[in-house]
């Protein structure tokens, strides 16, 4: 079965060997051909080859799905109250995560998974193809395995975040929660997800701490990915790229010494920001072209999660990089598709290349600029993710 996407204003493919050549791959004027859910031709749209079924776009830009590569999405409860206090001046500190493991753990299957359907649901009315999600309101082993098995359900990027905080009966014993992460809890967790995270900062787990548990679930197949500096500089984006992890998450007080070696990792490790949380814990941006000038590859991601940023809007996140972290529109697109498949090392999505999946967004607007150019208007118009 093909369909022939025609009259289409703006086509997006990133594909820079095609169109104005830009890293956005953007051709005018264009038709996008699909076969059996893959991308089989893109270009002007006098030319497109004859298919079965034929759609007409209307002069709507037509852009490749977003691609969450960040999210925390099994949960049960929300911090509104958390929230509130902030805005009055109250700081985020990562103390509220034990409100929502307390949550978490009381609420049944059922519920965990009618919340997380919910948040799917939202993530592709928002444009959302691909999303990523972790564990880590559970933090005791039937726990996690559960939050993973029915994460598993909707996406196959899982993440196992056993070390997101010390949960309090391990208060006393940190070591040995360390080592049941990094021991049967990573053992248990193992078969229902593809990475491994540590949230590595001070109040949650120390470098040394990080490299033990993210060593052990790499020995046992799982890629490291982690939560650095976005509370404090320290230690933990250098070892995510010591590690060959896909992705450095925040990065919201990267040093320069961090920002050169995530550049000359740029093959290998995604710097990526997360301008939901610093609007919703009123912190400072870090500023996206120290990032984008040395050479990292970055990507923006909802860090979708009841605490720190409750949001699953790709296009919010995008024009908060565009007005206060000096992205350009067309880096922000970027970074929100194929950058977020690139921190979860995807090659069949996050473009619209032939031979790419045919995900994608119609926008009501001709243009993908409009996205960060109209914030906050609902925008997608329809997604197509065969
Ligand atoms: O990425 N930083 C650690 N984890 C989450 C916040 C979790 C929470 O506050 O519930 C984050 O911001
Ligand atoms: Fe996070």
């Amino acid at each position: 079965m093909s369909t022939v996407y025609t009259n289409i204003a703006e086509l997006v493919t990133n594909d820079p060997t095609v169109g104005d050549g830009s890293p956005l791959g953007l051709l005018t004027d264009a038709a996008l051909v699909v076969d059996d859910g893959v991308v089989s031709w893109v270009g002007a749209r006098g030319g497109a080859p004859a298919a079965d079924d034929s759609v007409d776009l209307q002069g709507a830009a037509v852009i490749p799905g977003f691609v969450d590569s960040h999210a925390h999405l099994v949960f049960a409860g929300d911090r509104a109250h958390e929230f509130a206090a902030r805005m009055a001046g109250v700081p985020y500190d990562g103390g509220g995560i034990t409100t929502t493991v307390a949550a978490t753990r009381a609420a049944t299957d059922a519920q965990l998974s009618a919340n997380l359907a919910r948040l799917s649901a939202e993530l592709r009315r928002a444009g959302v193809t691909t999303f990523e999600t972790k564990s880590g309101y559970g933090l005791r082993t039937p726990d996690e395995v559960r939050s993973l098995r029915i994460a598993r359900e909707f996406t196959t990027e899982t993440t196992f975040l056993g070390a997101h905080v010390v949960p309090a009966e391990y208060r006393v014993n940190r070591d040995g929660y360390v080592r049941s992460v990094a021991g049967e809890m990573l053992h248990e967790c193992r078969p229902h997800a593809r990475w491994i995270d540590v949230f590595c900062e001070r109040g949650a787990f120390d470098v040394d701490e990080a490299r033990t548990i993210l060593e052990a679930g790499a020995a046992v197949g799982l890629t490291p990915r982690l939560h650095a500096a976005q509370l404090a500089p320290g230690e933990g984006i250098r070892l995510g790229v010591e590690l060959g992890a896909a992705s450095v998450d925040h990065c919201t007080f990267a040093t320069d010494a961090d920002i050169e070696a995530l550049a000359s990792a740029s093959a290998v490790t995604v710097a990526t920001l997360l301008p939901g949380a610093e609007f919703s814990t009123r912190a400072a941006y870090p500023d996206g072209r120290r990032f984008l000038d040395a050479g990292a590859t970055v990507a923006l991601a909802t860090d979708c999660n009841p605490g720190s940023s409750y949001t699953t809007s790709m296009a919010f996140c995008m024009a908060i990089a565009v007005r206060d972290m000096g992205f350009t529109p067309a880096e922000a697109l970027w970074s929100a598709t194929a950058g977020g498949a690139a921190a979860l090392r995807r090659r069949d999505v996050g473009g619209l290349a032939v031979g790419q999946r045919a995900h994608f967004a119609v926008l009501d607007a001709p243009s993908h600029l409009h996205l960060a150019y109209r914030p906050g208007v609902p925008l997608i118009a329809d997604v197509i993710a065969g």
